[in-house]
């Protein structure tokens, strides 16, 4: 079998989904890997502004379509940040993600949540983030099984170190990773028999946030981590759900899981074609700042990942090539140096970082 990528709007009711499929605005799932179609789910695609979706199709894939998905790969890889040491060794994130893959089956089997396995699998991550170097966001995006795992122990991982660049302490940081580990867990409990209620469906996917909740908190887990999953998906404009809280009321916690859920969200190729290599994706986090996020986090953010690290080739606007020297006011325009010449990119308006080379 092969994946096959078509336009909503040429998608009809019996077609398979090959990958699961998100909202593109709230970055919920909205279907799973496998799901058949009906007219109702493909109108919610529509009404959740999916674009592309990922479609089962008979025989191997073409030759055309592996060359171009080879192609887009190798186009990734460009982008990826240069050199960097992984955020989190391999070691231990290829671990978490196992112990995320069994701690979520056996939610599924049994609604018991291994919260010990959660834990240590937190304690040790913020243990090696506070052993690094700061300024290095370089995630293992390869060789792991699973969307949902990885989008759990990533979000968990930029969660913490968010919380260690705001300063706080071990513990904190802890809890602030293993809300980011949890923080979707309540599309576990989605019922997928009411699939073709369009209304009803909506409904569900709306409650995740307060049925993963209610969940931990019947599972004993502390406040400050039921509150990041009910609170995730609330806006800084106050246009989230569920309660529409708005600004510094949304709780911290809540308000750092929802920076680097987007920043996953966005940059991870499993969703689908409209995934971002991280310069864009941070560019459209900065944009939508104030109106998703909130500004003091998303600058913390954008100070702590270093897009462009001093020593970064980067190709311009202009077809110019230039390495970064220095940063400027503007996070996204450094100071660079080509061929000699230092270019303060602030003060250009014309020019700009199209991409790393
Ligand atoms: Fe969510």
């Amino acid at each position: 079998m092969a994946t096959q990528w078509k336009n909503v709007d040429e998608v009809k009711p019996g077609e398979v989904l090959a990958d699961d499929v998100f909202d593109g605005v709230s970055f919920t799932l909205i279907l799973r890997k496998g799901d058949v179609l009906s007219e109702e789910t493909i109108e919610l695609m529509k009404k959740r502004n999916v674009r592309r979706v990922p479609i089962l199709v008979e025989g191997e894939e073409e030759e055309e379509a592996i060359m171009a998905r080879e192609k887009a790969l190798v186009k990734r890889e460009d982008f990826a940040l240069p050199s960097a040491p992984p955020t989190v060794s391999e070691e231990l994130y290829n671990e978490s993600l196992e112990v995320m893959s069994e701690v979520v089956n056996k939610l599924f089997e049994t609604e018991v949540l291994d919260k010990d396995r959660v834990r240590s699998v937190a304690s040790k991550v913020v243990a090696e983030i506070f052993g690094k170097q700061r300024n290095v966001l370089n995630l293992i995006k390869k060789h792991a099984k699973g969307f949902l795992y990885k989008h759990l122990m990533n979000t968990g991982i930029i969660a913490g170190m968010i919380a260690i660049e705001m300063g706080m302490p071990v513990h904190e940081a802890t809890r602030i990773t293993e809300a980011g580990m949890l923080h979707d867990i309540g599309l576990a409990f989605i019922n997928t028999e009411i699939k073709s209620d369009i209304m009803k469906l909506d409904a569900e996917l709306a409650n995740h946030p307060a049925v993963g909740a209610k969940f931990l908190r019947n599972a004993g887990m502390p406040i400050e981590v039921t509150d990041a999953v009910l609170f995730h998906h609330e806006r800084w404009d106050g246009k989230g759900f569920p309660m529409g809280l708005k600004g510094k009321r949304i709780p911290t916690i809540a308000r750092i899981v929802a920076v680097a859920d987007a920043y996953d969200t966005l940059t991870s190729e499993e969703l689908s074609e409209q995934s971002m290599p991280p310069y864009y994706a941070m560019r459209w986090i900065v944009s939508n700042s104030k109106r998703f996020f909130d500004p003091d986090i998303v600058s913390t953010f954008v100070a702590m990942v270093g897009i462009y690290p001093t020593g970064t080739k980067v190709l311009l606007s202009d077809g110019r090539e230039g390495i970064v020297i220095g940063r400027s006011e503007k996070l996204l325009k450094p100071i660079v140096d080509v061929s000699g010449k230092t270019i303060d990119l602030s003060k250009e308006e014309s020019i700009w970082i199209v991409r790393v080379i």
